[in-house]
């Protein structure tokens, strides 16, 4: 199976489980590679995350963390819909290294040379190229990063990261692939609420032939963990 449910009863549990799982896996890289390399997630549930993350008192080497975001919106880092400006309003104060935190530059009129020179930063800043954790959320429509249904980013093999036009949001992107997201050492997958159970009913009870993107995460060898609250997982 390349997915687990890790189901908690409420949101709090489930945040304070997301959280724990960073700080076990940033220590035990920290301490294998001297490096932790992280995608974040985008979107609103992180935001639960993120604040429980800087809010957490544990001592931690920060400044060997290296951090980049598993997909980003066609903004600048200051718009209300940057993921990246998102991520920083919480963990601006963590004393993070400046020059270990990579923005998508999803803005860029030459986006695939972004991409591109994205995916090098992942070769040359996380150690074998992989992520020790990647981060995402799930769309209602069963997206994830944005790796959105019948987009072309969703076929894409030889990239670890590729700009892709949506057209449900008449808008451009950037995210990490399946290949990326596939080979790192963990894959977190954090659905909140009740408007998330349709849609993790039908990732975990396929109905079509057609997957969803997010079904299409975790691998036999590493799962991808759903971390839910009963809410999201109430169907
Ligand atoms: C994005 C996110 C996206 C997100 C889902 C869920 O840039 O929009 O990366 O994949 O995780 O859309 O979003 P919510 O957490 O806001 O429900």
């Amino acid at each position: 199976m390349n997915r687990k449910l890790c189901l908690f009863e409420t949101e709090q549990e489930a945040i304070a489980f997301c959280t724990s799982h960073f700080l076990q896996e940033a220590k035990k890289a920290l301490l294998e590679r001297g490096t932790f390399a992280v995608a974040l997630s985008g979107g609103s549930t992180p935001k639960k995350f993120f604040q429980a993350l800087s809010d957490a008192k544990e001592t931690l080497d920060w400044s060997n963390i290296v951090l980049f975001w598993s997909d980003e919106r066609a903004v600048a880092p200051d718009h209300p819909d940057s993921n990246f400006g998102m991520a920083m309003h919480y963990l601006g104060k963590k004393p993070f290294n400046e020059a270990k935190m990579f923005r998508m530059e999803a803005e860029r009129t030459d986006a695939d040379a972004a991409a591109r020179e994205y995916e090098r930063l992942i070769h040359e800043r996380c150690p074998e190229g992989r992520f020790d954790i990647v981060y995402l959320g799930v769309g209602e429509d069963g997206h994830t990063a944005s790796l959105f249904p019948h987009t072309s980013a969703l076929t894409v093999r030889d990239r670890k990261v590729v700009a892709n036009y949506v057209e449900a949001k008449k808008s451009w992107r950037m995210t990490l692939t399946f290949p990326c997201i596939n080979e790192a050492r963990n894959i977190v997958v954090l659905a909140l609420g009740p408007s998330k159970a349709p849609i993790i009913k039908e990732i975990f009870n396929p109905v079509g032939k057609e997957l969803l993107p997010a079904a299409l995460v975790g691998t036999q060898e590493t799962p991808a963990l759903f971390i839910c609250d009963r809410a999201a997982a109430n169907e």
